[in-house]
């Protein structure tokens, strides 16, 4: 990740896009390079979509699938091939092939599936297929062969599937001997086969045929005995042709006694039936039928009364005008029967209505499924569905034009079947009243969905429906609930009332306090705003609770009188939880903690921002977690910690996010480590502050400056109490280095063992040295030859008296210090500038004092001088001596005898730091 400071964000954005621009072009050149390049895995060769004109030379020997698909060969030299003698399946569909050598399945004995699909091949030769003994499929889709010469198939013993459809056939005979005697399906549709003819189909003798499909050819005759040509027929397809009812007669007349019991007749322009269309299958298992698309318009009585093994019949898309009782009768076998969109729809006219009389599915006893979706029924009639003992399955989704009331009475006809699933939806249904469903005990489904029922449910709605499990009533006008309105359905496990303009969710005791049972409830879209803390009690086995689109804020509102509603508490099996758009911009501490099994949480499109710590620390084993569209600015680790740690899938797309350290390094850091899926990655995951990374992807965020704050913060005092105390030392050397140094001369000489010298004072011969400026000699004679007359005991060494004639001065001034007890600075500005006083008598003297006793010094000062001027030039400091040895020349003479004093008491102090 790269750090991008304000000003570079331009110029980064810009060479983001460079860099993929380029990225892209290696991986474009990559694909250009490839082209020969087939992908090969498990032995299986794709060369598909690589404009071959030549079979690839370089793949594995092994190879056991080759796919050539849409390139543009123009044939398949059998000397390619060779390489490939484990070739099972080859595939050389959409090619430009005109021209197949017999010596191809010579080299390849194996080969199984050979498919030649949408190619140019118009001549098949007896040696074409000669050496394909193995061959299980042949597929000739889509070529150009018009004529089958002599036996081109004859050596496919093993052959169970051959398709030539879409060619251009116009006949169905494919050989003039017996062949094909494992055929199972033949494909001839879309070619332009006239009739069936027994001679073009008696090749077939030995085969048993379980798929003819001769849909989409224009077949005007059925030649007496054709189907008995064929060893054995199980399965016709005959859609899409022009057969009317008079040749679909024909037909079923040539089935008679064969093996048929599949037989599809879709789109055939059957308008009518008669009692005899079928006629012909009275002598035939046939357990299928299909008669859909055909425009059927009248079923006569009686017309299937032939197919007393039928069990699957289908209808779908027709134009039925009436269901007479005799219609269905002889269906005795029935189990599925599809009547979608089977009836008039054109009219809404009352006349021509579709007409179901009653009694009519009287004669179906196995009916199981029944499909009456998509039709324009006036209503049901007392009898309509009677005798439909077995019935479990029936739709009347959208069948009627309108079925306004449901009364105890609509379903009676109903009373005697076991049905399970009821789907209800989109017949304009607005009442349902006390009983409606009490025939149907075995109920366990019931889809009301999409109707316009708007009514107060008080519970005897349900009557009766005893072993009710999932009740659908989503999207309908409105709905009041009472406390009763699922009372008498316990055995309810999912209930769905989405969009119904719920009213009355809030009372007490709750609607739903009975349904013990109950896993899914759906109380989405209805904008409700009040609920009780009660409201889902005791429902210990919801495990998906749909609350999205309501208006929930308020409950959770710390402001809310009362405190917080927490709604949730209990539901310890719940598993998937969608609050999303409730106006949440709120969640108290605790709102989640008994929901210890979430899976999925669904926080979307609500005004979150700060979410308290902690929140979700019960939710360790969330897979999904989706907060998108918040207002959501940091992810913090307390908040975020526990339900992060197995999480699959993330959305929280379209939140401002705070791109700072304190805010989001750690959900950083956890992107780049998960493997969990982030939707919307990294595009819709932008900063919106600081400035700096606003409209910036969270992802560009660089957390190597934050890292752990912990350690970074003990790594900043260090640093700073490092730098301070740096500081604190180099203020110290500078300001009070010389002390510092002095006292280390002074602790070093201690050290090394110079005890203190503190001799007496007749072991010196002078009191005191006294180091003065030339200039300033007469001061020093004036004031110290009195003391010294004064007290006789006192003598000082003054540099013009007591000098031994001719010594070397600076000699002389070496030994004279160190014969006397003191050194006296007689400190002017002129011994300031005096060069000897400067440099050699002020070291002398202090390395005495150093090496004798700080005592030893005595600064007489003349006239004020300040501490710098003095360090500067004579590298001395008052501070580095006792305030008794440091005396100022009174400027008031009555203060001169206080001055000689306390320069007596200097000159008498014992030599000592103590
Ligand atoms: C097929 O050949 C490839 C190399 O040509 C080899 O890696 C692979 O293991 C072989 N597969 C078998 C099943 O022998
Ligand atoms: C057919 O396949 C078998 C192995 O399944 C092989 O032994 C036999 O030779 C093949 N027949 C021909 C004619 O290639
Ligand atoms: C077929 O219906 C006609 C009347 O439409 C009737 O006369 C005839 O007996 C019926 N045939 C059979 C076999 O039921
Ligand atoms: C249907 O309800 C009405 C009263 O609404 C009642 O008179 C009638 O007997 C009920 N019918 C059945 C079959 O229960
Ligand atoms: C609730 O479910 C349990 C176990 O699945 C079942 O035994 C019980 O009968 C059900 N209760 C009702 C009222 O159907
Ligand atoms: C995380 O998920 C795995 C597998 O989905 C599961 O085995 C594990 O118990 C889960 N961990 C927690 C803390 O729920
Ligand atoms: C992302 O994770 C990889 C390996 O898990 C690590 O090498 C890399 O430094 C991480 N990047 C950032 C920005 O944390």
């Amino acid at each position: 990740m790269v750090r991008i400071s304000e000003g570079e964000v331009m110029s980064q954005g810009l060479s983001y896009h460079i860099y993929s621009f380029w990225g892209l072009l290696p991986l474009w050149m990559l694909c250009a390079s490839s082209a020969n390049k087939c992908v090969v895995r498990h032995e299986v060769a794709d060369c598909s979509h690589l404009r071959l004109t030549q079979v690839p030379a370089d793949l594995p020997a092994n190879i056991t699938v080759l796919n050539l698909t849409h390139n543009q060969l123009r044939k398949l030299p059998p000397a390619n091939f060779t390489r490939y003698s484990q070739l099972i399946i080859l595939d050389g569909g959409f090619n430009s092939i005109s021209k197949l050598e017999s010596e191809l399945c010579q080299k390849l004995p194996l080969l199984k599936v050979l498919n030649l699909q949408h190619n140019e091949l118009s001549q098949l030769s007896d040696k074409t297929f000669v050496y394909c003994v193995n061959l299980t499929e042949l597929h000739l889709t889509s070529n150009s062969i018009q004529k089958i010469k002599s036996n081109p198939f004859k050596n496919l013993k093993n052959l169970i599937k051959l398709d030539l459809a879409h060619n251009g056939l116009s006949s169905t005979k494919l050989g003039t001997e017996l062949q094909l005697e494992n055929l199972q399906e033949l494909s001839l549709s879309n070619n332009k086969i006239h009739a069936l003819r027994r001679e073009e189909l008696d090749f077939l003798g030995n085969s048993s045929l379980k798929k003819l499909e001769l849909s989409s050819n224009q077949i005007k005759e059925f030649s007496s005995g054709c189907f008995h040509a064929i060893g054995k027929l199980s399965g016709l397809f005959l859609n899409n042709i022009q057969l009317g009812s008079s040749l679909t007669e024909k037909l079923c007349l040539e089935l008679s006694n064969t093996s048929i019991q599949s037989l599809s007749l879709s789109n055939t322009q059957l308008y009518r039936t008669s009692n005899m269309t079928f006629f012909g299958l009275k002598e035939t298992n046939l357990t299928m039928l299909d008669l859909s698309h055909n425009s059927l318009n009248k079923i006569a009585n009686d017309s299937f009364a032939w197919l007393p093994h039928l069990e699957y019949l289908t209808l779908e898309n027709n134009n039925i005008e009436h269901l007479s009782s005799r219609s269905f009768y002889g269906l005795l076998n029935v189990r599925y029967l599809n009547l979608k969109r089977s009836f008039t729809k054109q009219s809404t006219s009352l006349a021509s209505l579709p007409k179901i009389d009653d009694f009519s599915f009287q004669w179906l006893k196995y009916l199981e499924h029944l499909n009456m979706e998509d039709n324009n029924f006036p209503g049901i009639k007392n009898n309509m569905f009677t005798g439909l003992i077995r019935l479990k399955y029936l739709s009347l989704s959208s069948s009627f034009t309108s079925l306004p009331t449901l009364t105890n009475e609509t379903f009676l006809s109903l009373a005697n079947s076991p049905l399970l699933i009821l789907n209800l939806t989109r017949n304009k249904i607005s009442k349902i009243e006390s009983g409606a469903f009490s025939w149907l005990g075995h109920l366990e489904v019931l889809d009301l969905g999409l109707n316009e029922i708007g009514q107060e449910l008080t519970g005897q709605e349900w009557r009766g429906l005893g072993n009710i499990v999932e009740i659908y009533l989503s999207y309908n006008k409105y709905l009041q609930l009472t406390s009763n309105s699922f009372a008498l359905v316990p055995s309810l496990q999912q209930l769905m009332l989405r969009r119904v303009a719920c009213k009355n969710v809030d009372i007490s005791p709750s609607p739903f306090c009975s349904l013990r049972n109950l896993t899914i409830l759906d109380l989405s879209n209805n904008n409700i705003a009040n609920i009780n803390e009660d409201m889902l009690e005791g429902l210990d086995k919801l495990e998906i609770l749909d609350l999205q689109h309501n208006n929930l804020a308020r409950l959770w509102k710390h402001a809310n009188p009362g405190g917080p509603v927490h709604f949730l508490k209990g539901l310890s099996h719940l598993h998937v939880l969608n609050l999303e758009s409730n106006g949440f911009d709120e969640i108290p501490q605790g709102a989640f903690k008994d929901l210890s099994e979430l899976k999925s949480i669904d926080l979307g499109l609500n005004n979150l921002n700060i979410l308290p710590p902690s929140l979700f620390d019960s939710q360790t084993s969330l897979k999904s977690l989706k907060l998108e569209k918040n207002l959501i600015t940091s992810v913090d680790k307390n908040v975020f910690g526990p339900p992060f740690k197995n999480l699959t899938n993330l959305d929280m797309r379209f939140n401002p996010f705070d791109c700072t350290c304190e805010s989001i390094a750690w959900f950083v850091n956890w992107i780049n480590g998960t493997h969990a899926n982030i939707s919307g990655l990294p595009d819709d995951y932008l900063c919106n502050t600081p400035p700096q990374y606003h409209g910036l992807s969270v992802t560009f965020f660089d957390t190597s400056a934050c890292k752990d704050s912990a350690p970074f913060e003990l790594l900043f005092i260090i640093n700073t109490s490092t730098l301070l105390f740096f500081i604190f030392i180099v203020l110290l050397v500078h300001f009070e280095g010389w002390r510092i140094s002095f006292y280390w001369n002074v602790s070093v000489h201690r050290i090394l063992g110079f005890k203190e010298i503190d001799r007496q004072p007749e072991q010196f011969e002078y009191a005191a040295y006294v180091i003065h400026a030339h200039k300033d000699r007469d001061w020093v004679w004036q004031h110290f030859s009195p003391m010294e007359e004064k007290d006789q005991s006192l003598k000082f060494c003054l540099e013009e008296r007591d000098f031994e004639a001719g010594a070397l001065e600076l000699e002389a001034i070496v030994n004279s210090i160190k014969r006397s007890r003191k050194t006296i600075f007689v400190i002017t500005q002129h011994l300031l500038k005096d060069p000897l006083c400067k440099r050699f008598k002020v070291h002398h003297a202090v390395q005495q004092a150093v090496e004798q006793n700080l005592d030893s010094i005595i600064l007489i000062f003349l006239e004020e001088i300040p501490d710098y001027k003095l360090n500067h030039a004579l590298c001395l400091r008052r501070g580095m001596f006792k305030s008794r040895c440091i005396l100022n020349w009174p400027v008031q003479k009555e203060r001169i005898s206080a001055f000689h004093h306390k320069l007596q008491v200097a000159l008498g102090s014992r030599n000592s730091v103590y």
